[in-house]
């Protein structure tokens, strides 16, 4: 059925579409395909809500966190729907594939007239023509986990692009909530994800980061991600990287083609979790601290200069003080250059929702805080490493903080800052790093 002609029917011209993406980069490369589906059907976009007509919230379900702000704004929405009755809410994205999170819509949330579920994005039209068709609440629930190609994207960034190999995860660490928001793993063709990275170079596209759950175990495992990435290499994209990587998967294959191709950049993702033994055993990571630091070893052997990212969680139900404490210990033997961390939020339906918990919500904070201050130290250490050497830096737009700095990342991912004019925009180049902090660099251009 064409939607797009019977929309054009009812609707007004010059609509405009507000989007409020949260959580993950699987989140914001979804976004910009519902951007894509909605220019093709007529609407241009706006962040101010007063000027929209449809506001669609794309939602992450990882912690709790994320979710009471969608529904902190889902909230916040209500006058404004009560003043204007034609103006449209959806929501969609993992949060929607949640039983629970449809109930409550249904009976508290009535301001929201559309839900719909991480694959259903290429049917939004049809969501729309049967809303303001006739003007029931539309919720689509159930979808199948087939790859939808050809959904066409409108893009935010025209230096840097997501590009997804795969969706959905296999994997079932017992804390996670994707597995069943975003249903098992299922790869795209290798020729589809070559091409749109041909596509993105004749856009004047300069990175792409290729995505998914666990990037490791695309097309089942083994070497296909490595034969993958060498063919990404091979179209001359300037830079390339990927993420996420499950370390229990990261093959030989995919360190030799990292290290044998320049344009795959040296960073790494490699999420720990944790560095207890028996903490890792009852997430269902299926590695040991030492089985890690091993595969480390072998990255940095081959790669030296590699930089590194983890994820770490905090107050896993079963952990205590002396398994925290090996968290540290692996912070301090790895030095990541940078972390990303996380207090454990019991999600429903999770395995570690039933644990119960070793330590108290305030032990638990304090854990959070030492963490920090142990991997601030090390962070900072590491980028004063980089005082007064030269980067390549890919320049992606002027400074958040200053109008006449541009901002950048090296390869190894890290945010510089530095006086530019605008015209460098999507060059890279070479700085020399003059100043650093435990988050960003500063340098000068050369
Ligand atoms: N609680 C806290 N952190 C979580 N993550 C995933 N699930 C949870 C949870 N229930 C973290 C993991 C993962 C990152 C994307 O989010 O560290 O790697
Ligand atoms: Fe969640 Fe584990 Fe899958 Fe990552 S690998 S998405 S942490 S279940």
């Amino acid at each position: 059925m064409d939607y797009i002609k019977r929309l054009s029917e009812i609707t007004d011209k010059n609509q405009l579409a507000l989007i409020h993406t949260f959580g993950c980069q699987q989140n914001e490369n979804d976004s910009e395909k519902i951007a894509g589906v909605l220019h093709e059907i007529g609407y241009g976009f706006t962040d101010d809500a007063n000027k929209a007509s449809l506001i669609i919230f794309n939602t992450c379900a990882i912690r709790e966190n994320a979710e009471k702000k969608v529904y902190g704004m889902l909230g916040a929405l209500k006058p404004l729907k009560e003043m204007r009755p034609n103006l449209i809410i959806a929501l969609c994205g993992c949060m929607a594939n949640e039983e629970k999170n449809i109930k409550k819509i249904k009976s508290t949330f009535k301001q929201v007239d559309i839900v719909f579920g991480t694959n259903s994005i290429q049917e939004l039209p049809r969501f729309i023509y049967e809303y303001l068709s006739g003007s029931n609440r539309v919720f689509c629930t159930t979808e199948d986990e087939l790859i939808h190609e050809d959904i066409p994207y409108f893009r935010k960034d025209s230096v840097k692009a997501g590009v997804p190999i795969m969706y959905g995860c296999n994997n079932f660490c017992t804390y996670c909530i994707v597995p069943y928001v975003r249903g098992r793993e299922r790869s795209r063709a290798e020729g589809d994800v070559v091409e749109d990275v041909k596509k993105l170079i004749a856009d004047g596209c300069r990175e792409v980061m290729l995505l998914g759950q666990n990037v490791n175990s695309y097309n089942g495992g083994g070497d296909a991600f490595a034969n993958l990435l060498q063919k990404v290499a091979d179209t001359g994209i300037d830079r390339i990287r990927f993420m996420t990587s499950h370390p229990k998967d990261i093959s030989d294959s995919v360190i030799r083609v990292m290290a044998e191709n320049k344009n795959i950049c040296k960073s790494l993702h490699l999420p720990l979790q944790a560095g207890s033994d028996a903490v890792l055993k009852s997430m269902n990571r299926k590695y040991t601290s030492e089985w890690f630091l091993q595969k480390v070893d072998k990255i940095r052997d081959k790669m030296p200069d590699i930089a590194l990212t983890t994820d770490i969680i905090v107050g896993f139900p079963s952990e205590t003080n002396d398994d925290f404490e090996k968290t540290l210990d692996m912070l301090r033997k790895v030095r990541f250059d940078m972390i990303y961390s996380f207090i454990f939020s019991p999600r429903s339906g999770t395995p570690a929702a039933k644990m119960p918990f070793v330590l108290s919500d305030d032990e638990i904070k304090a854990n959070f805080e030492r963490l920090l201050e142990v991997q601030n130290e090390i962070s900072l250490e590491k980028n004063k490493a980089l005082t007064g050497k030269t980067e390549l830096v890919l320049v992606e737009g002027e400074s958040k903080t200053n109008p006449h700095f541009m901002t950048g990342r090296t390869e190894g991912n890290k945010i510089v800052n530095f006086p530019a004019p605008h015209s460098l925009k999507g060059e890279i180049v070479p700085v020399k790093i003059v100043k650093v902090g435990t988050f960003s660099l500063e340098g000068e251009l050369i």
